[in-house]
């Protein structure tokens, strides 16, 4: 079944830890919603009354600058009051644990946790053990699936809602990438053509056979002149311990996204990334800035799509919110 109207689908989930687990239905449900939230931001007071009285708490034990401010401000821009946990200024500095700390913070009465933190399955693990939303900003390389749906989002801008038969490629690497495994799980549920190409090294071999819709390649410009989005990966430097290639100068030559290849790639390709981005390494200037280029347009849309998040997971537990929204 399909869900055609947005309201015919009643949202449940209380958390979102990841792409995998979510229905076609699902996530198409909380882009439509976006798509809603984004008259929010247009009018001249960007106030909606949705979230007030709720608490709104960013849980961030990793660096972040999009994800983060991204949340605080539509978690504010729907009425929640927010709240900002330092890892630094914390007592995890005195070995307090992941479960101890989640369940002191949420005795402060808070309804959302908003939770990134280096080890997958760390926002399932909060999850299990508070009675509060939970929405994952990252945890590990397991996923990041509000960037996939804010990416999803961008990309339904340009190609309309249905991304059936839509080439997207995701360049880099893959292996230590949560956003790549979000995109790639709801990518292929909305029947887009996934293309992750790269070094052996950091294209995960488990891929090979994970869909008919999911294609391997480690000779970009062979595909090139067939995709409709490129999405350039950061090579995570924090996350690899060493190089899992010669050096930064011959990734950029065989995998580098720059002038001579944008030449080969189709004239109307989309060229996204999901910061923080590596200058000169795996996108060249030019195309960052370029007028192929929607990554600023991704940052934009990703205040709607958490927008819709933040509600849809507060709406599991307050109908009221809903008939709001
Ligand atoms: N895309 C992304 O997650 O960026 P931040 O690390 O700045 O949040």
């Amino acid at each position: 079944m399909t869900n055609t109207d947005n309201q015919a689908l009643k949202w449940t989930r209380k958390h979102l830890i990841g792409l995998e687990d979510l229905s076609k239905d699902e996530i198409l449900h909380i882009l439509r919603t976006a798509k809603g939230m984004q008259a929010i931001s247009n009018r001249s007071i960007r106030k909606a009354p949705a979230l007030r009285g709720r608490v709104a708490v960013l849980l961030f034990f990793e660096p972040s600058t999009r994800t983060r401010t991204s949340f605080q401000l539509a978690a504010e821009r729907l009425s929640a009051d927010t709240m900002e946990f330092t890892e630094k200024m914390s007592a995890t500095r005195k070995g307090e644990t992941l479960i101890d700390t989640a369940k002191n913070i949420e005795a402060m009465g808070v309804d959302i946790m908003i939770v990134r933190h280096a080890a997958p399955g760390s926002s399932q693990l909060i999850a299990n053990n508070v009675d509060c939303c939970v929405v994952n900003a990252g945890d590990g390389q397991h996923e990041h699936p509000t960037q996939a749906l804010l990416d999803i989002f961008t990309m339904q801008e340009q190609f309309g809602e249905d991304l059936t038969g839509i080439k997207v490629a995701f360049i880099g690497d893959i292996s230590h990438s949560r956003v790549a495994r979000s995109d790639i799980f709801g990518l292929i549920k909305l029947g887009a053509e996934v293309h992750l190409i790269g070094p052996r090294t950091l294209l995960p071999g488990g891929l090979k056979n994970y869909h008919p819709n999911v294609h391997l390649h480690h000779h970009l410009d062979e595909i090139l002149p067939e995709l409709d989005v490129i999405n350039l990966l950061r090579i995570q430097l924090e996350r690899q311990g060493a190089l899992n290639f010669p050096s930064i100068r011959e990734y950029n030559k065989l995998y580098g996204i720059d002038e001579r290849r944008m030449k080969l790639a189709k004239p109307d390709v989309m060229i996204m990334h999901p910061g923080p981005m590596n200058r000169e390494v795996e996108i060249a200037s030019s195309v960052a800035d370029g007028a192929h280029s929607v990554i600023l347009k991704q940052v934009t849309n990703g205040l709607a799509v958490r927008m819709a998040v933040l509600s849809l997971v507060m709406s599991a537990e307050d109908s009221t919110i809903a008939s709001q929204m």
